[in-house]
């Protein structure tokens, strides 16, 4: 008799952001007349940048005629675009060979996928509060998962001690959804630890374009020894507009070994197999973020993204709720007043001021009284939640 995952039955009913999705589905049926500002989901507000639209009117031109059309390509990513991605990260100081840099369909996918390379009894160790996809691919993939809360105290940056044991380990800086951004020290201090263990860190890197304090690693490829124990997972989303266009890399280095296996060419064989490569039009597309035109443009859209963010924290300064993030990072996570858990403040929120957050115990346990603001949402609509708040809680 055949037998589901019944790794499944372990997770809870419905992901964190279908769940909020299907919460203010539900309100606003039965509010029509209610004007919604969202700003749960990290979802970008602005349209690709023209840098990326002319490169997906081209390469869509290239697929009209036989000339220029292509069919298949390289299944772990054109040249065009490996080249572009290497190019980018040597600009940072970071050497990496072209054929380090995998093309994705995102950051989520990736994290996910990624864990075929792991053996199923490898421990996951989480920071948290943390992008919930981290646990429940891990849940889902039946591997064991240590839990290292993050909090008030340790700046939500914890690092590793003694006690800490882990074969994988997941660190998002800047962080999601905190905000927080480790420094090269602490990086280096994570790096140190998975080399000492023989552990792997899987580096989500999808907002490191918002980092503007000089001192601060893009990558973990910055620190000395991470190309012997660490994996960075990569996006387009946040940093170019990609949610709904779809496009990540990840890099893994050649020096990556575990047991005598090499992971750079164990991922050659899992995309080769289990993938025909990404569109060649978003490959294109993801290509012209990296010129010198597309970074300008990338970068005006941060810029933007990065005033809502003040809009939001002058409106919470302003009511007297403490906060972090919002500096080097698209999030600001705050303390939910009056003692409110996270999803009464949820409710709050939704019912009294028609704004969309997401609840801090969405993230783990240890995000229980704390609430997420994203500053995505347009500059007109997160100046008006900031009115609304103020309205609220002041
Ligand atoms: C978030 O809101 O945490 C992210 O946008 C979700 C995602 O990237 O999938």
């Amino acid at each position: 008799m055949l037998k589901p995952n019944e790794n499944y039955a372990k997770l809870q009913d419905s992901y964190l952001f279908y769940h909020i999705a299907q919460k203010t589905k539900a309100y606003l049926d039965a509010h029509p007349e209610q004007r919604l500002l969202r700003l749960g989901i990290g979802d970008v507000s602005q349209p690709l940048c023209p840098a990326v639209i002319d490169a997906l009117h081209a390469a869509v031109d290239d697929q009209a005629s036989a000339a220029t059309f292509h069919g298949y390509l390289p299944e772990c990513g054109a040249p065009f675009f490996r080249e572009a991605a290497a190019k980018h990260y040597a600009a940072r100081g970071v050497e990496l060979s072209p054929d380090e840099v995998f093309a994705s369909y995102g950051a989520s996918d990736e994290l996910g996928d990624i864990l075929d390379l792991f053996d199923r009894g490898s421990t996951a160790l989480i920071l948290e509060p943390a992008y919930p996809a981290y646990v429940d691919a891990n849940v889902m993939a039946g591997h064991p998962i240590v839990h290292l809360p993050a909090g008030k105290e340790n700046g939500f940056l914890p690092l590793p001690n003694a006690g800490t044991k882990a074969d994988l380990i997941y660190l998002c800086s800047p962080n999601n959804p905190t905000g927080a951004v480790f420094s090269k020290e602490q990086l280096q201090q994570w790096v140190d630890f998975a080399n000492q263990m023989g552990a792997v860190i899987l580096f989500d890197a999808a907002y490191e374009a918002y980092i503007e304090d000089d001192a601060l690693p893009h990558s973990i490829f910055e620190l000395r020894g991470a190309r012997t124990c660490a994996i960075e997972i990569n996006s387009l989303s946040k940093t170019a507009g990609f949610t709904g266009t779809r496009l990540g890399y990840t890099v893994i280095p050649k020096e990556l070994e575990r047991g005598g296996m090499n992971l750079n060419a164990m991922w050659v064989r899992n995309r080769t197999t289990k993938t025909n490569g990404v569109s060649y039009l978003l490959q294109k597309g993801g290509a012209a973020v990296f010129t010198d035109e597309g970074q300008a443009q990338i970068k005006a859209q941060i810029a933007l993204y990065k005033r809502n963010a003040t809009t939001l924290t002058k409106a919470l300064d302003d009511c007297g709720i403490r906060y972090c993030g919002g500096k080097n990072a698209p999030y600001i996570w705050l303390q939910c007043p009056k003692g409110l858990s996270s999803w009464e403040f949820f409710d709050l929120l939704l019912t009294k001021a028609q704004i969309v957050g997401t609840p801090g115990a969405g993230f783990g346990a240890c995000g229980e009284g704390y609430f997420r603001f994203s500053c995505f949402g347009s500059p007109a609509d997160t100046a008006e939640a900031a009115k609304r708040l103020r309205e609220l809680l002041k």
